[in-house]
């Protein structure tokens, strides 16, 4: 695609879960909303969903999955995040202060330099059920991160049903969350 260079940088992290499938979706929708979008993703969602010269060839950009390599282009400063799919565990250890994949760090700086950043977490309710994911999701909301969870953002299915929720997962949520700037540091 052609690169305006007035358009506002996205990054879109990707985790590993089954929306990351349909990553083409968010990336077409931030694309038809004048958004530049830059993928990172994690080492589970590169091994198990995504075809990254596909996403690569759809938004113009590498996928960046770890540091800049030599002759690789530098990532240009974000306007702001959106981490969908968001794991159980991507969630859980970014709100623990773990940094051990390269999606991790960069939203551990990223939280920390107050870039706007939506999260759709895509988690079933088994996973819902732990404790911890919702001690997590308060000490990101307390970060100023908008954690897009339970009502108005999205709610667990079943286990074993994520494949049937799959056409209603609400990334138009995530990019309403970022829509014109408009980040949770905003609000
Ligand atoms: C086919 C498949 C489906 C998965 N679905 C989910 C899911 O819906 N939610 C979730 O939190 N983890 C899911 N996982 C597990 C994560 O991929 C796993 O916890 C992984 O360590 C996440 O790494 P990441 O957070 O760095 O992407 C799934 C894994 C596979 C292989």
């Amino acid at each position: 695609m052609t690169e305006h260079k007035t358009e506002r940088v996205l990054y879109l992290m990707v985790c590993g879960a089954g929306p990351a499938d349909h990553i083409d979706v968010p990336v077409r929708l931030a694309q038809e909303r004048g958004w530049s979008v830059h993928c990172v993703a994690t080492p589970a969602a590169v091994e198990h969903f995504l075809d990254l010269a596909a996403l690569e060839h759809l938004t113009g950009h590498p996928v960046r999955t770890g540091y800049q390599r030599q002759g690789q282009p530098a990532l240009p400063r974000a306007d702001a995040v959106i981490v969908a799919p968001a794991t159980y565990n991507t969630i859980n250890k970014w709100a623990a202060g773990i940094a051990d994949t390269y999606v991790l760090t960069q939203l551990a700086e990223l939280t920390g330099l107050g870039v706007p950043i939506a999260v759709l977490p895509f988690v079933n309710t088994a996973l819902a059920a732990n404790a911890v994911l919702h001690r997590s999701i308060a000490t990101l909301r307390a970060a100023r991160v908008t954690v897009l969870f339970g009502e108005g953002g999205f709610r667990p299915h079943p286990p074993r049903t994520g494949g049937r929720v799959m056409a209603t997962y609400p990334w138009h949520l995530a990019l309403d969350a970022v829509a014109d700037g408009a980040g949770p540091q905003r609000r």
